[in-house]
């Protein structure tokens, strides 16, 4: 039978790359704004220096560390990770998408699982912020 116009073809086997995790998280800002204003070194725990540095340099702070936060939360249920510092899993700036930098326990895990890393996608409103993360 032939696809309707404009469908897509179907899916031969194999034909896309196996993703071997999956993580999503969602998080209201003002929930991590009040939590920072609670406790000041949260931040320091929670995010890298660059991390920090990053949500500094935009207009509304918070809002970027709180895609960060979810990033981080993403690829720890996609490494099926329990006990771990959020330090571990790092979200790089770049010119384009974030990317993601482990260490320490993250890293040990992606090196058990045999995955080279996650990718991640971030997104916020003023309210909302949420991040998927995929093992590559
Ligand atoms: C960069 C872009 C993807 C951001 O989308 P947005 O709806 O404005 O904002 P979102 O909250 O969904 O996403 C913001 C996050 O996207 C990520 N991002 C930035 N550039 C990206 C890119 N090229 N690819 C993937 N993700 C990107 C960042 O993590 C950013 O969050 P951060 O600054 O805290 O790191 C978007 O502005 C863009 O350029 N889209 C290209 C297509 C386009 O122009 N569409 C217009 C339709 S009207």
């Amino acid at each position: 039978m032939r696809a309707p116009s404009g469908a897509r073809p179907a899916a031969r086997p194999g034909s896309f790359p196996a993703v071997s995790g999956l993580g999503i998280d969602l998080l209201e800002v003002e929930r991590l704004e009040r939590a920072l204003e609670r406790r000041p070194r949260l931040a320091e725990r929670l995010f890298t220096e660059a991390e920090r540095e990053y949500a500094e340099s935009r207009a509304r702070p918070v809002m970027h560390l709180a895609a960060r936060f979810c990033a981080k939360e993403a690829v720890a249920k996609a490494l099926g990770l329990t006990a771990w510092s959020f330090r571990d899993v790092e979200v790089v700036a770049t010119s384009a998408a974030p990317e993601i930098r482990l260490s320490g326990s993250a890293a040990a895990r992606a090196a058990e699982l045999g995955v080279e890393g996650a990718t991640v996608s971030l997104t916020h409103t003023g309210r909302l912020a949420a991040a998927v993360a995929v093992l590559r």
